[in-house]
């Protein structure tokens, strides 16, 4: 039987790496997302030498939209079908950028960026015989300030609540993917990693956030420990069928009341498909 097949994206750092190894670890053929490719060919060497499946790396900025359409464009084009879509990708900002399309970046690459890749590779999971998704959220989640009409381009930006809503959006969208595709199989999960020594935060260099940062880093999970749900919701046995949830530790957690909303994760979806052109690109 041929490998499972599973594309990760940020996998040339922390925790996507560590998913991304040990994957390929497994015997996964797994295909890289990174958006730096010197980075992500550094970070593809190291991988190959414990490989036991294909190690492939493509670039995307998960920022760009017409990135995002070109890099499903190519995964559809090489690839018989996708088993395993690792959303890991994602980041802190300390100031608001903006992406091309006109949206906050934190929540044009943490959301829109996932949102519109996971829907344009559905048909390449689709071909799997047990396809799953895997969406890397935070406990962060908690800090969130749900106002729909105010997430995609904050009007008072804050990298926190910029940050917290955007990890709010990926547990609705992952709980909202899997009511929209039970009837077919898709598993659709999201987890919390633990708060983990990665590169995550670089970019927040001063302020509270950057305080708190510093202060408990020593304190934080190694990037292994912090891929340990990750590769567990993208591999095991033992979560076979198992969807709409969101996991801690390996095991499902109670999100806040805002990401348990199924009217949140309904208008999040129906709002996204605009922000995306989804319908349009979908068509193309
Ligand atoms: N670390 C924690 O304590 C923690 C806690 C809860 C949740 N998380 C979540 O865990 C996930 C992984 O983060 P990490 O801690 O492993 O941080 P990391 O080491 O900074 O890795 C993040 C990855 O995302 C990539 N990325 C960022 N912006 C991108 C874009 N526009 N297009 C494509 N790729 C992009 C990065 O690429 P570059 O290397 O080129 O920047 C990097 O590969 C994130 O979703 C984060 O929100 C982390």
């Amino acid at each position: 039987m041929s490998n499972r097949i599973c594309l990760i994206t940020g996998a040339n750092s922390g925790i996507g790496f560590v998913t991304a190894r040990e994957l390929s670890r497994q015997g996964m053929d797994v295909i890289m997302v990174c958006r730096n490719a010197a980075k992500g060919e550094l970070a593809r060497n190291e991988i190959k030498a414990v490989a036991r499946g294909k190690v492939d790396l493509l670039t995307a900025d998960l920022a760009s939209q017409e990135s995002v359409v070109k890099l499903a464009q190519q995964v559809r084009a090489a690839y018989p079908r996708l088993d395993v879509l690792v959303n890991n990708a994602g980041l802190i900002l300390q100031q608001a950028e903006y992406s091309p399309e006109g949206f906050e970046n934190t929540f044009a690459i943490n959301h829109l960026g996932t949102f519109l890749l996971t829907n344009l590779l559905l048909d390449s999971l689709r071909r799997s015989d047990e396809p799953r998704v895997v969406t890397v959220s935070s406990d962060a989640h908690k800090w969130g300030k749900w106002d729909l009409n105010d997430v995609a381009r904050p009007k008072n930006y804050s990298p926190l609540v910029a940050y917290a809503n955007s990890k709010l959006a990926n547990i609705l969208f992952a709980n909202e993917l899997a009511r929209r595709n039970a009837n077919w199989g898709l598993a659709s999960n999201s987890l919390h990693p633990g708060a983990v020594r990665t590169n995550f935060g670089a970019g927040v260099g001063s302020g509270f956030v950057a305080w708190i940062f510093n202060l408990a880093r020593p304190l934080f999970l190694t990037a292994e420990q912090g891929a340990q749900t990750s590769i567990y919701l993208a591999g095991s046995p033992e979560v076979k069928g198992v969807s709409g949830k969101y996991f801690v530790k390996k095991m499902p957690k109670t999100p806040s009341r805002d990401a348990q909303s199924e009217t949140n994760a309904r208008q999040l979806w129906e709002k996204s498909v605009e922000w995306t052109r989804l319908e349009e690109r979908q068509r193309a």
